[in-house]
């Protein structure tokens, strides 16, 4: 999708639809106005037949008017409130895009200047649209003989006053980024587990690094994690038959000497709980569980086309957690990269073993912030549902900016915390802690068990296991969270 800004006034706008707004009390937006006088009420003669009520996300095609260089009118209702909340505003580019794809069109205007959304100026309003008409048209139909429809349009014009243009063209270029490393890590996690495996994502880094100077990718194998004393991650791959991978991008913006910022993404490509293995039902969307990687590749690919001056490391630590005869038993004791060892009771408490080592390994970079993203526990759905992904850390500046960069980004987090009181819960007998803390704050002790680990640095956890994937139903696939938080955290360093 290409996107355009332009100034010009709306009625001279030659484009195949033009979209318009229109409230519950039937009033039209300043550009909607404009072009029904010229085209002497042409559009007001259809607010007054009732053909359209101006609910949230209602539309009505008007071919022809007089006066008007365009083609078509798309009227689009905005429900009663002066202001649209996110949500509304999703709903609304939804509808348009469902227009869109039932018309043969290339192209397609927005009348933009009186559009706002809650909390957002023309930047931020602009954003969160381009980033939801570009990954509103995402499909994923790599194994279906039968492809989906193609997708006609391809540019959206967005027409808006002199002074937001500037904003405007910005927040479309970011929004497109964003949206095309959403697509990235939408595809990674769609991808089936016996294609995505560790191997593939450490192929995936080095095909994205290849296209730009400005990246390198490491990937480490199984000698090299030894001989680094990984046994953490180690233990996790050793019951399957696909090897480990724990990957280095390495982006370099900026002068060498500016301490980088850390993303780390658990990157387990299918989880069947080992030994510990879990239940039948729902068991595929286990390859989801690789969503953590996959983000922050998707990240990477949003930092590449934005080319921000900031220095920038990723690393994906990745397993397949099999049960076999080779496998982790509940019992075995480990001995991570740090030191510590532990006692693994559950082997499906594998996300954390995996992150620990890593997560020891990026002492090395003398990081600004050391963020990790996990599909991590069950529990985190259980507290906050599918909309929220959930937040964890050892410095409240790193987690206040988390927070600004989840809502800005209109993809949110919650903070749950970690409170000393929890850590006694990972106490073991035997090693120096135990891998899983008991039914009780299920997301918390997991958090605790990662703060082991982080102690030399600033340091976030996000819990994504709510948010990286729609479960079930029709509309299950990765969702692309949280690229937008992790992107516009990043924009927010750059500035
Ligand atoms: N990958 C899962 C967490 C998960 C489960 C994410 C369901 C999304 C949906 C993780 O490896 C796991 O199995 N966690 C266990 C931890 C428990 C054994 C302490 C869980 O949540 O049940
Ligand atoms: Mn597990
Ligand atoms: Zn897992």
């Amino acid at each position: 999708m290409d996107f355009l800004v332009k100034s010009s006034s709306v009625e001279t706008l030659k484009t195949s639809a033009l979209v318009l707004t229109v409230n519950e009390q039937l009033q039209l937006d300043s550009q909607g106005q404009l072009i029904d006088s010229l085209s002497g009420g042409a559009i007001s003669a259809h607010l007054k037949a009732g053909d359209i009520q101006g609910k949230l996300g209602q539309t009505l095609l008007l071919h022809s008017l007089p006066n008007l260089s365009a083609q078509r009118v798309l009227l689009l209702g905005i429900g009663k409130d002066a202001e649209l909340s996110d949500r509304a505003a999703r709903k609304l580019i939804t509808a348009v895009l469902n227009v869109f794809k039932n018309l043969s069109i290339k192209d397609a205007a927005l009348g933009f200047t009186d559009l706002r959304i809650k909390d957002r100026d023309a930047y931020a309003s602009a954003r969160l649209i381009a980033e939801c008409l570009a990954d509103g048209l995402y499909v994923f139909d790599q194994f279906k003989s039968e492809k989906a429809p193609a997708v006609l349009i391809k540019k959206i014009t967005f027409v808006c006053s002199k002074e937001q243009q500037k904003k405007v063209s910005a927040a479309c270029e970011h929004g497109k980024a964003i949206a095309s490393g959403m697509a990235f890590t939408r595809d990674l996690g769609n991808m089936p587990p016996n294609i995505c495996h560790p191997r593939y994502l450490a192929e995936q880094a080095k095909q994205l690094a290849k296209a730009n100077k400005k990246v390198n990718v490491e990937v480490l194998e199984e000698k090299e994690l030894k001989a680094l004393g990984a046994g953490a991650l180690l233990a996790v791959a050793q019951g399957s038959d696909q090897p480990p991978r724990m990957i280095i991008m390495n982006y370099q913006g900026a002068d060498k000497s500016q301490q980088p910022y850390v993303l780390v993404g658990k990157g387990i490509t299918f989880d069947s709980g080992g030994i510990s293995l879990k239940p039948g039902p729902g068991m595929d969307e286990m390859k989801y569980d690789m969503g953590g990687a996959a983000s922050v590749l998707g990240t990477f690919k949003t930092l590449l086309k934005l080319d921000l001056p900031i220095n920038v490391i990723g690393v994906l630590t990745c397993a397949e957690n099999m049960p076999s005869g080779g496998a982790t038993r509940p019992g075995d004791i480990v001995t991570t990269m740090s030191g510590l060892t532990v006692e693994i009771l559950n082997t499906d408490a594998e996300g954390r073993l995996v992150l620990c080592d890593a997560l020891t390994y990026v002492k090395r970079f003398n990081p600004q912030s050391v963020i990790n993203v996990a599909t991590l526990t069950g529990a985190c759905i259980v507290a906050l549902g599918s909309n929220t992904s959930g937040l964890m850390g050892n410095n409240p500046e790193l987690v206040a900016s988390l927070l600004s960069a989840g809502k800005q980004a209109s993809d949110v987090a919650w903070e749950l915390p970690l409170f000393d009181d929890y850590q006694e819960q990972l106490d073991s007998p035997f090693a120096d802690i135990a891998n899983i803390g008991g039914p009780k704050a299920g997301s918390i002790t997991a958090g605790c068990f990662l703060s082991r680990f982080t102690k030399d640095y600033p340091w976030a956890h996000l819990d994504i296991a709510g948010t990286a994937w729609i479960s079930g139903g029709k509309d299950k696939g990765a969702t692309g969270r949280p690229v937008p938080l992790l992107s516009q955290y990043l924009l927010d360093r750059a500035q």
